[in-house]
């Protein structure tokens, strides 16, 4: 048994006892559980025959691992899906007074792809009478058929309160099928979206659709989320949205330009939970990309989920963005090391501390100016953020952050995020973990999440600017382990 002290060991981002993960699965919320699930191979660190695999939270920082939820069986492997809580019992699966708890999700059979059919992904539904603890298939499995579509995946489904029914977003390859029902079990095709919408650099994966409040006001927009495996802005796995609107029946996008969820490599697949205490949108995206995936260098297990970040929409100039925050319950975690009211960068700012690779920073600056923050260890391995107004983008350089050759695509080139450069103080925020770093900016406009491989804990943090300039309301905190 593990006591999550190995090498590369995230001590606050979920991550499993052993073995391989990827996608977080039927985010749902019920009777003061958060629950994860996610992709599972128990046999290996690499991708298997896909399990769920089961995890909970009461505050979606401190996970208790379960059992595995769902097996293999006659239909397939269990790739991706959700869970929702039938609360009205609409599928007869449980009763009024113990509503259950359904999981669709896509059957995956392996023996049918490999005899080159394409009809080898349906949709089938499992159901829980305890609240996640134990899980039945459904005998009438799959609930949707597959006419021939070979990439026909990662159902989410959520209650339309509007059109009064289930629906459906599933991925088919270049586009999004939406499907209604009433009772979770018989679907029926709804409408298309995206075939000539969005990036389309590889498959669709992972659908989302939900509504999202346009912050200080009481209008609502649609955001679909969509992950795209390759064709990501710096490589491989990515997460695009499209704001717009969505009528119970058709979603409509209201931009052409690609939009990203978080312009760092590694947050992908992610999704949001259903049936939260206060309806907040809580986004979970697996921390890792298919470019290397299977090859980063963990030895008991292999890879881990994002901070729950809470989402949120914003309007500026005509436009709408998501922004991506941490959940509120992160900052019971972490307490102070040092604050400065106000630093001048008019030499370099260094400040020395144990162990950054388990630490929260965060300052203000003015977003028209240029900025450098460097991670550095006693081997000499560094790991840059820099912001270029005059380039307006930002930068993250990991290439010589610590471990990277374990894949030529993870550290062949400086990752860039185009920013709208205004004479604007915003926050900047860097929460790093051992193999993680996550970076929120102007209150999560700007994402960058990536993994990092230092082979020691990076101990000089130097921030610097080309600029005479300060920052403000600067402050480094210690994050404590939720393993211990
Ligand atoms: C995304 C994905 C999904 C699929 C699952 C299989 O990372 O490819 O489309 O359901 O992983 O594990």
């Amino acid at each position: 048994m593990t006591n999550y002290t190995e090498q590369f060991r995230p001590q606050f981002h979920f991550s499993p006892q052993k073995k391989w993960i990827n996608d977080p699965n039927g985010l749902v919320y019920n009777d003061g559980v958060y629950h994860l699930f996610y992709q599972y191979y128990p046999e290996d660190i690499v991708w298997g025959p896909m399990h769920w695999g089961h995890a909970v939270s009461k505050d979606l920082v401190s996970w208790q691992h379960k059992p595995i939820a769902l097996y293999p069986d006659d239909h397939g492997d269990i790739f991706s899906g959700s869970a929702v809580l039938d609360s009205n019992n609409s599928s007869g699966l449980g009763t009024t007074e113990n509503p259950p708890l359904v999981a669709i999700f896509t059957y995956h059979l392996m023996a049918g792809e490999k005899a080159g059919r394409s009809d080898f992904q349906t949709q089938g539904i499992a159901y829980s009478l305890d609240n996640g603890d134990t899980w039945l298939k459904y005998k009438g499995n799959p609930v949707i058929g597959n006419e021939g579509i070979k990439d026909f995946r990662d159902p989410k489904v959520f209650w339309h309160h509007e059109s009064n029914q289930w629906i459906l977003a599933l991925v088919a390859g270049d586009h999004a099928k939406f499907y209604g029902s009433k009772n979770l079990i018989n679907w029926n095709h709804l409408s298309d979206f995206g075939k000539d919408k969005g990036a389309h650099g590889g498959v669709w994966e992972c659908p989302d659709l939900f509504k999202l409040n346009v912050e200080g006001t009481d209008q609502e927009k649609w955001i679909l989320l969509i992950s795209v495996n390759p064709g990501a802005p710096n490589g491989g796995s990515g997460t695009q949205y499209f704001v717009g609107d969505f009528n119970g029946h058709t979603f409509t996008a209201e931009h052409k330009d690609h939009r990203w969820i978080d312009m760092g490599a590694d947050n992908y697949a992610g999704v949001t939970y259903n049936n939260t205490p206060n309806g907040e949108r809580i986004f979970i995206g697996w921390m890792s990309n298919w470019n290397y995936a299977q090859n980063t260098p963990t030895k008991e297990w292999r890879s881990a989920m994002t901070l729950p970040r809470k989402l949120s929409l914003i309007k500026e100039d005509k436009t709408y963005y998501v922004r991506s925050t941490v959940v509120e319950s992160f900052n019971d975690q972490v307490s102070m090391v040092k604050e400065e009211e106000s630093v001048s960068l008019v030499k370099v700012f260094i400040l020395e501390h144990q162990n950054y690779n388990q630490s929260e920073i965060k300052f203000q600056t003015n977003l028209s100016k240029p900025i450098e923050i460097e991670f550095k260890n006693q081997k000499g391995e560094s790991l840059i953020f820099e912001m270029d107004p005059v380039k307006k983008e930002m930068f993250l350089d990991r290439r010589q952050s610590g471990l990277t050759d374990f894949e030529e695509r993870f550290a062949k080139n400086i990752h860039i995020l185009p920013v709208m450069v205004t004479d604007k103080d915003v926050d900047v925020r860097i929460i790093m973990d051992w193999s993680s770093i996550e970076i929120f900016i102007d209150n999560g406009r700007y994402v960058m999440t990536e993994q990092i491989f230092p082979t020691e804990f990076y101990n000089k943090l130097a921030i610097s600017s080309k600029e005479e300039i300060r920052i403000r309301k600067f402050s480094l905190n210690k994050v404590k382990s939720i393993w211990e």
